[in-house]
């Protein structure tokens, strides 16, 4: 990957702050560090405007035994189309299922059906992380 060299000046401060997130998420050098941070700010900017299209995986944890809890998630996905791009499903213990859904589409169409998921009964637990 072809990269470019900037010069940045920091507040001592700040510089000593940085520094230390940076030992405790063991990061081997300060250009992936600022890199990652600069993506999560243009990607968490682009979520709250929702402009263009987003990806994101919804991962929720559910009681399988709660009556109609699985056809409802199936639906949402359905109604969701080619938005959902794949899901896993992992059968947890007795109880309990993990769905691990990768979406696509708007953060207006994704907040949608995470929300839908989330209000689902049976629905433990339900996290949207937004990957780009
Ligand atoms: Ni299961």
């Amino acid at each position: 990957m072809k990269v470019e060299r900037i010069a940045v000046s920091l507040e001592p401060e700040l510089l000593k702050k940085f520094e230390g997130k940076i030992k405790q998420r063991a990061y081997w050098n300060r250009s992936k560090a600022v890199s990652d941070v600069l993506r999560e700010w243009i990607s968490r900017d682009a979520w709250e405007v929702g402009k263009g299209e987003m990806v994101a995986t919804i991962s929720i944890l559910y009681n399988h035994h709660m009556h109609d809890a699985l056809d409802r998630i199936t639906d949402l996905q359905h109604e969701f189309g080619k938005g959902v791009l794949a899901s896993m499903h992992i059968h947890l213990s007795h109880d309990d299922c993990l769905e691990v859904i990768a979406v696509k589409g708007s953060s207006q169409k994704i907040r949608k059906i995470s929300d839908g998921l989330s209000s689902v009964r049976g629905v433990k637990h339900c996290k949207l992380a937004v990957i780009r």
